[in-house]
Protein backbone atom coordinates (compact mmCIF):
# COMPACT_ATOMS: atom_id res chain seq x y z
CA UNK A 1 0.00 0.00 0.00
CA UNK A 2 1.32 3.32 -0.84
CA UNK A 3 1.69 5.12 2.21
CA UNK A 4 4.20 8.28 1.32
CA UNK A 5 2.84 11.82 0.20
CA UNK A 6 2.84 11.83 -3.15
CA UNK A 7 4.63 14.67 -5.01
CA UNK A 8 2.68 17.70 -5.57
CA UNK A 9 0.34 16.53 -3.41
CA UNK A 10 -0.44 17.96 -0.02
CA UNK A 11 -3.11 18.59 2.63
CA UNK A 12 -3.89 20.63 5.41
CA UNK A 13 -6.87 20.68 8.33
CA UNK A 14 -7.74 18.13 11.07
CA UNK A 15 -7.49 14.25 11.17
CA UNK A 16 -6.10 11.95 8.54
CA UNK A 17 -5.11 13.33 4.82
CA UNK A 18 -4.39 10.65 2.39
CA UNK A 19 -1.33 10.37 -0.16
CA UNK A 20 -3.54 12.51 -2.60
CA UNK A 21 -3.97 15.42 -0.18
CA UNK A 22 -7.71 14.36 0.75
CA UNK A 23 -9.00 14.43 4.24
CA UNK A 24 -10.85 11.79 5.59
CA UNK A 25 -12.87 13.87 7.86
CA UNK A 26 -13.82 16.73 4.98
CA UNK A 27 -14.97 13.85 3.31
CA UNK A 28 -17.04 12.60 5.72
CA UNK A 29 -18.72 15.84 6.56
CA UNK A 30 -19.23 16.53 1.96
CA UNK A 31 -22.96 16.13 1.20
CA UNK A 32 -23.53 14.01 -2.28
CA UNK A 33 -24.72 15.79 -4.93
CA UNK A 34 -26.42 14.50 -7.81
CA UNK A 35 -23.55 11.88 -8.86
CA UNK A 36 -25.59 8.84 -7.50
CA UNK A 37 -28.57 9.57 -9.61
CA UNK A 38 -26.64 10.15 -12.56
CA UNK A 39 -25.03 6.31 -12.12
CA UNK A 40 -28.52 4.96 -11.41
CA UNK A 41 -29.82 6.45 -14.54
CA UNK A 42 -27.08 4.83 -16.72
CA UNK A 43 -26.98 1.85 -15.34
CA UNK A 44 -29.15 -1.72 -15.34
CA UNK A 45 -30.99 -1.82 -11.90
CA UNK A 46 -28.98 -4.17 -9.39
CA UNK A 47 -25.47 -3.92 -11.08
CA UNK A 48 -22.26 -5.02 -9.53
CA UNK A 49 -20.10 -1.78 -9.20
CA UNK A 50 -16.38 -1.48 -8.82
CA UNK A 51 -16.09 1.57 -7.36
CA UNK A 52 -12.36 3.44 -7.72
CA UNK A 53 -10.93 5.65 -5.07
CA UNK A 54 -14.48 5.48 -3.34
CA UNK A 55 -12.85 7.45 -0.25
CA UNK A 56 -15.43 7.12 3.00
CA UNK A 57 -17.99 6.15 0.76
CA UNK A 58 -19.31 9.21 -0.03
CA UNK A 59 -21.26 8.08 -3.05
CA UNK A 60 -21.14 4.31 -2.10
CA UNK A 61 -23.90 4.45 0.90
CA UNK A 62 -26.29 6.11 -1.66
CA UNK A 63 -25.45 3.26 -4.54
CA UNK A 64 -26.21 0.72 -1.73
CA UNK A 65 -29.54 2.68 -0.67
CA UNK A 66 -30.55 2.52 -4.06
CA UNK A 67 -30.26 -1.43 -4.39
CA UNK A 68 -26.49 -1.54 -6.00
CA UNK A 69 -23.82 -3.53 -4.90
CA UNK A 70 -20.65 -1.99 -4.45
CA UNK A 71 -17.25 -3.08 -4.04
CA UNK A 72 -14.95 -0.18 -3.09
CA UNK A 73 -11.35 0.47 -3.53
CA UNK A 74 -9.58 3.27 -2.18
CA UNK A 75 -5.40 3.35 -1.79
CA UNK A 76 -6.68 4.61 2.26
CA UNK A 77 -7.30 2.35 5.13
CA UNK A 78 -8.62 5.47 6.93
CA UNK A 79 -11.33 6.46 4.03
CA UNK A 80 -12.47 2.80 3.67
CA UNK A 81 -12.67 2.62 7.35
CA UNK A 82 -15.88 4.59 7.42
CA UNK A 83 -17.42 2.84 4.15
CA UNK A 84 -20.47 0.57 5.69
CA UNK A 85 -22.60 -1.69 4.01
CA UNK A 86 -20.05 -2.59 1.04
CA UNK A 87 -16.71 -4.93 0.41
CA UNK A 88 -13.50 -2.86 0.67
CA UNK A 89 -10.57 -3.51 -0.54
CA UNK A 90 -7.64 -1.47 0.50
CA UNK A 91 -4.59 -0.88 -2.85
CA UNK A 92 -3.74 1.79 -5.00
CA UNK A 93 -5.81 1.06 -8.13
CA UNK A 94 -2.93 1.03 -11.38
CA UNK A 95 -1.96 -2.24 -9.01
CA UNK A 96 -5.52 -3.77 -8.64
CA UNK A 97 -6.10 -7.29 -10.48
CA UNK A 98 -8.93 -9.04 -8.67
CA UNK A 99 -9.65 -11.51 -10.79
CA UNK A 100 -13.26 -10.60 -11.62
CA UNK A 101 -15.66 -8.41 -13.65
CA UNK A 102 -17.94 -5.91 -13.08
CA UNK A 103 -21.28 -4.64 -14.76
CA UNK A 104 -20.09 -1.20 -13.96
CA UNK A 105 -16.65 0.18 -13.35
CA UNK A 106 -16.83 4.01 -11.72
CA UNK A 107 -13.45 5.92 -12.08
CA UNK A 108 -14.85 9.75 -10.44
CA UNK A 109 -13.96 12.69 -8.42
CA UNK A 110 -11.20 13.62 -12.60
CA UNK A 111 -9.11 10.85 -11.08
CA UNK A 112 -8.39 10.45 -15.13
CA UNK A 113 -6.94 13.73 -14.45
CA UNK A 114 -3.79 12.72 -12.63
CA UNK A 115 -0.71 14.68 -13.77
CA UNK A 116 1.50 11.62 -14.32
CA UNK A 117 0.51 10.32 -17.44
CA UNK A 118 2.19 6.47 -17.28
CA UNK A 119 -0.69 6.58 -13.57
CA UNK A 120 -3.66 7.77 -15.93
CA UNK A 121 -3.03 4.48 -18.01
CA UNK A 122 -2.83 2.52 -14.99
CA UNK A 123 -5.96 3.83 -13.68
CA UNK A 124 -7.69 3.53 -17.41
CA UNK A 125 -6.35 -0.59 -17.46
CA UNK A 126 -7.51 -0.97 -14.43
CA UNK A 127 -11.13 -0.24 -15.41
CA UNK A 128 -10.56 -2.34 -18.63
CA UNK A 129 -9.62 -5.01 -16.97
CA UNK A 130 -12.92 -5.40 -14.71
CA UNK A 131 -15.37 -4.52 -16.85
CA UNK A 132 -17.91 -7.39 -17.77
CA UNK A 133 -18.51 -8.10 -21.47
CA UNK A 134 -21.17 -5.30 -22.15
CA UNK A 135 -20.72 -3.44 -19.01
CA UNK A 136 -19.70 0.15 -18.80
CA UNK A 137 -16.84 2.58 -17.48
CA UNK A 138 -18.42 5.67 -16.30
CA UNK A 139 -16.01 8.28 -15.57
CA UNK A 140 -16.59 12.05 -14.16
CA UNK A 141 -14.09 14.72 -15.90
CA UNK A 142 -13.33 17.97 -15.24
CA UNK A 143 -16.13 20.71 -16.25
CA UNK A 144 -14.70 23.20 -19.20
CA UNK A 145 -13.85 26.20 -17.14
CA UNK A 146 -12.44 23.62 -14.33
CA UNK A 147 -8.61 25.25 -14.63
CA UNK A 148 -9.48 28.86 -16.33
CA UNK A 149 -12.31 30.12 -13.91
CA UNK A 150 -10.04 30.87 -11.05
CA UNK A 151 -10.32 32.01 -7.91
CA UNK A 152 -14.04 30.86 -7.64
CA UNK A 153 -16.18 29.59 -4.65
CA UNK A 154 -19.61 28.54 -4.19
CA UNK A 155 -21.51 28.31 -0.63
CA UNK A 156 -22.78 24.88 -0.50
CA UNK A 157 -26.65 25.24 1.41
CA UNK A 158 -24.83 22.88 4.44
CA UNK A 159 -22.79 26.03 5.63
CA UNK A 160 -19.71 25.69 4.49
CA UNK A 161 -17.81 27.55 1.23
CA UNK A 162 -15.42 25.92 -1.50
CA UNK A 163 -12.88 27.74 -3.31
CA UNK A 164 -10.43 26.49 -6.03
CA UNK A 165 -7.88 29.19 -5.19
CA UNK A 166 -5.79 28.88 -8.51
CA UNK A 167 -4.56 26.28 -10.96
CA UNK A 168 -1.00 27.24 -11.62
CA UNK A 169 0.77 25.63 -14.65
CA UNK A 170 4.14 23.56 -13.40
CA UNK A 171 5.17 22.20 -16.72
CA UNK A 172 4.21 19.32 -19.31
CA UNK A 173 0.58 20.63 -19.50
CA UNK A 174 -0.27 20.14 -15.62
CA UNK A 175 -1.63 22.55 -13.01
CA UNK A 176 -0.94 22.78 -9.83
CA UNK A 177 -4.25 23.23 -7.99
CA UNK A 178 -5.25 24.80 -4.62
CA UNK A 179 -8.11 23.86 -3.40
CA UNK A 180 -10.19 25.34 0.47
CA UNK A 181 -12.88 23.90 2.23
CA UNK A 182 -13.95 26.69 5.01
CA UNK A 183 -16.67 25.27 7.70
CA UNK A 184 -17.52 27.41 10.71
CA UNK A 185 -15.35 25.37 12.89
CA UNK A 186 -12.88 23.94 10.83
CA UNK A 187 -10.74 24.40 7.18
CA UNK A 188 -9.00 22.06 4.79
CA UNK A 189 -6.78 23.07 2.07
CA UNK A 190 -5.77 20.61 -0.76
CA UNK A 191 -3.06 20.99 -3.20
CA UNK A 192 -2.93 18.82 -6.19
CA UNK A 193 -1.71 18.04 -9.86
CA UNK A 194 -4.49 18.10 -12.34
CA UNK A 195 -4.07 17.63 -16.10
CA UNK A 196 -6.65 19.68 -18.16
CA UNK A 197 -7.87 17.37 -20.64
CA UNK A 198 -9.78 18.65 -23.72
CA UNK A 199 -12.69 16.38 -25.25
CA UNK A 200 -10.88 15.36 -27.93
CA UNK A 201 -7.19 14.86 -25.53
CA UNK A 202 -9.64 12.82 -23.38
CA UNK A 203 -10.95 10.60 -26.11
CA UNK A 204 -7.44 9.92 -26.87
CA UNK A 205 -6.57 9.05 -23.50
CA UNK A 206 -9.19 6.66 -23.62
CA UNK A 207 -7.90 4.91 -26.91
CA UNK A 208 -4.95 4.83 -25.68
CA UNK A 209 -5.90 1.48 -23.45
CA UNK A 210 -8.88 0.27 -25.28
CA UNK A 211 -11.92 2.64 -23.84
CA UNK A 212 -14.23 5.04 -26.52
CA UNK A 213 -16.84 7.03 -25.34
CA UNK A 214 -20.32 5.59 -25.48
CA UNK A 215 -22.12 8.38 -24.41
CA UNK A 216 -21.78 12.10 -22.57
CA UNK A 217 -24.36 11.06 -19.76
CA UNK A 218 -24.82 14.86 -18.56
CA UNK A 219 -24.98 18.02 -20.88
CA UNK A 220 -21.18 19.44 -19.46
CA UNK A 221 -20.08 16.10 -20.63
CA UNK A 222 -18.93 15.65 -17.00
CA UNK A 223 -20.04 12.44 -16.49
CA UNK A 224 -18.98 10.02 -19.27
CA UNK A 225 -20.06 6.46 -20.13
CA UNK A 226 -17.27 4.36 -21.84
CA UNK A 227 -16.97 1.04 -23.47
CA UNK A 228 -13.97 -1.35 -24.48
CA UNK A 229 -13.28 -0.79 -28.32
CA UNK A 230 -14.77 -3.94 -30.03
C1 LIG B 1 -11.16 13.39 -3.94
S1 LIG B 1 -11.32 11.92 -3.00
C2 LIG B 1 -12.94 11.44 -3.51
C3 LIG B 1 -13.53 10.28 -2.81
C4 LIG B 1 -14.91 9.85 -3.33
N1 LIG B 1 -14.84 9.43 -4.73
C5 LIG B 1 -15.90 10.96 -3.17
O1 LIG B 1 -16.37 11.51 -4.18
O2 LIG B 1 -16.24 11.29 -2.03
C6 LIG B 1 -10.24 10.82 -3.90
C7 LIG B 1 -10.05 9.46 -3.26
O3 LIG B 1 -9.33 8.65 -4.17
C8 LIG B 1 -8.28 7.99 -3.51
N2 LIG B 1 -7.22 7.80 -4.51
C9 LIG B 1 -6.65 8.75 -5.28
N3 LIG B 1 -5.77 8.22 -6.12
C10 LIG B 1 -5.79 6.88 -5.88
C11 LIG B 1 -5.09 5.77 -6.44
N4 LIG B 1 -4.22 5.94 -7.44
N5 LIG B 1 -5.34 4.54 -5.95
C12 LIG B 1 -6.24 4.37 -4.94
N6 LIG B 1 -6.92 5.37 -4.37
C13 LIG B 1 -6.70 6.61 -4.84
C14 LIG B 1 -7.89 8.88 -2.36
O4 LIG B 1 -7.30 8.15 -1.32
C15 LIG B 1 -9.24 9.49 -1.99
O5 LIG B 1 -9.89 8.73 -1.01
Amino acid sequence: MRIEMREGHEGTGPGAITPDGCAVELYSRLPVGAEPDIIAAAVPAGARILELGSGVGRMTHPLLERGFTVTAVDESAEMLERVRGARTICSPIENLDLGETFDVVMLASFLVHTGDEEERRGLLRTCVRHVAAGGSVLIQREGEDYHSKVPRERVDPSGFTVRIVSAEPVGDGVNSVHAEYVFPDAVWTQTFLARPLTKDQFEEALAETGLKVDSYLTPDRVWVRAVPMD
